[in-house]
């Protein structure tokens, strides 16, 4: 059918060749024209302007992403025709997109945006089950496949999870609708292919490599950061790239040479992953114990606070360099009293959330499975003042720890 629908276009086309009816536009080129680079920049705004492109200045699609607290960076896709808008969490731990359908009455959807299939007239039914599990709570619901699309891209035909019932404190007050995970396809429920790997399956962008900017300055909805997609932006970081290679790719995870709280070694060789789609620093039980046991932490997380950079800086070494993060970016403080943003987990590997990537801008280089990470070109403020309230709700609003 397909095959007898093209040769019927060829033929079409080789008649209009024959009696000459096809339109031939005249073009006219300006005699002194030069291909400079304003040129091509002014073009390239306006074919932008055109398509409602977001592009950065050196060609790529861009997602402007909104910053709540440092904590949470989420930004807009559009689902179906016409589009239904989703704020959505770019998520490297995970591998699925959901969002909240119009069948749930959760009180975490019903706070939400929710997705109308019967509104979109691009909407295919899959109908299989997907649930997926946190600590805190679980999704659950059914495939559709619907045009996605981002950055101003147009949209690719993507398997994403109506969500029916989202149980647990972890959404309920999020500031975003869903997730749109961007971690590699064996991660993924029901083994659905990730977004982005189809973006790049289907052309729209031009290299399988994303990354992520995260403003660490604080709350705002308009220039918290933001995700390039099929490349990076040098005009972003500064100084030299420092790459390593991801050592198993489903997370995005590699080994670090070692990790030291100011002069103390707190590991070697630990595996970590680089992890947008959570806020804070998660280590290894083991290694948070000791970490916990140079600030006297207490039971309730808390330690007697004095002049923050008197502490000692954390210092993450990958591929022979320093990533410093200091202690005004991993102590919190409210009152005499002082806590870490960094927290034990149950997985084998520390989980580089928002704290971390906040002060390094990071490449995701999915074709040729590696990290890159370098300076970000200015940092903005720190945690400090934030508050227990903050965190208390940065706590809530951890994204924890699946499969
Ligand atoms: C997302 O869309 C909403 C309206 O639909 C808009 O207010 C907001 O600024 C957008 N966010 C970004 C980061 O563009
Ligand atoms: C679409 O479905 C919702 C419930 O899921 C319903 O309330 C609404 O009336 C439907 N709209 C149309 C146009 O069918
Ligand atoms: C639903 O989606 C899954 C994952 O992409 C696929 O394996 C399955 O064949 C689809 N089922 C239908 C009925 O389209
Ligand atoms: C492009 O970015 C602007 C903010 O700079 C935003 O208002 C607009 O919605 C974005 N457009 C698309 C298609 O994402
Ligand atoms: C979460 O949202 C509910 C309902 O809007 C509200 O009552 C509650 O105070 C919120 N909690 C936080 C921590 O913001
Ligand atoms: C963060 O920096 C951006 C760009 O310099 C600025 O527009 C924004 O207001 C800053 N936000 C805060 C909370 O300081």
């Amino acid at each position: 059918m397909a095959h007898f629908q093209f040769l019927v276009g060829i033929l079409i086309l080789l008649s209009a060749l024959a009696d000459g009816s096809l339109h031939r536009i005249p073009l006219h080129r300006s005699p002194n024209f030069k291909r400079t680079r304003e040129a091509i920049v002014a073009e390239q705004l306006y074919v932008d302007h055109k398509y409602n492109l977001n592009t950065t200045a050196n060609g790529f699609p861009m997602e402007q992403l909104s910053n709540f607290n440092n904590l949470q960076y989420y930004g807009n896709i559009s689902i179906g025709t016409p589009g239904q808008v989703f704020s959505v969490q770019f998520d490297t731990g995970s591998a699925n997109l959901w969002v909240p359908s119009a069948q749930c009455s959760s009180p975490a959807c019903v706070q939400h945006k929710l997705y109308y299939s019967n509104m979109s007239s691009t909407f295919q039914s899959n109908g299989s089950v997907f649930d997926i599990t946190y600590v805190e709570g679980t999704v659950a619901g059914f495939m559709s496949q619907d045009l996605v699309s981002v950055a101003g891209l147009r949209g690719v035909l993507q398997t994403f999870g109506e969500v029916t019932t989202e149980t647990g404190a972890n959404f309920l007050n999020s500031s975003f609708d869903g997730i749109l995970g961007m971690a590699f396809p064996p991660l993924a429920v029901n083994l659905v292919t990730p977004f982005f790997q189809n973006l790049y399956h289907h052309k729209l962008v031009q290299q399988p490599v994303f990354s992520f900017l995260l403003r660490n300055n604080g709350t705002t909805a308009s220039y918290g950061g933001e995700l390039i997609l099929g490349g990076s932006d040098p005009a972003l970081y500064r100084g030299q790239l420092t790459y390593v290679t991801v050592s198993n790719p489903e997370y995005w995870q590699f080994v670090t040479d070692s990790i030291q709280m100011g002069n103390t070694v707190i590991s070697r060789g630990s595996a970590a992953i680089a992890d947008t789609g959570t806020s804070l620093l998660l280590a290894p039980l083991a290694q948070y114990t000791q970490i916990a046991g140079i600030f006297k932490v207490n039971s309730q997380g808390y330690f007697r606070c004095r002049k923050i950079s008197s502490w000692p800086t954390l210092n993450f070494r990958i591929s022979g360099v320093s990533f410093k993060v200091p202690p005004q970016n991993y102590i919190l403080q409210e009152g005499a009293y002082c806590t870490l943003a960094i927290v034990s987990s149950n997985q084998e590997f520390w989980i580089l959330g928002d704290v971390f990537l906040g002060l390094y801008y990071t490449i995701f280089d999915v074709g040729n499975q590696r990290l890159g990470f370098a300076n970000v070109n200015n940092t903005g403020s720190t945690l400090g003042q934030m508050g227990v309230f903050t965190m208390l709700l940065s706590f809530i609003l951890l994204k924890l720890w699946v499969h």
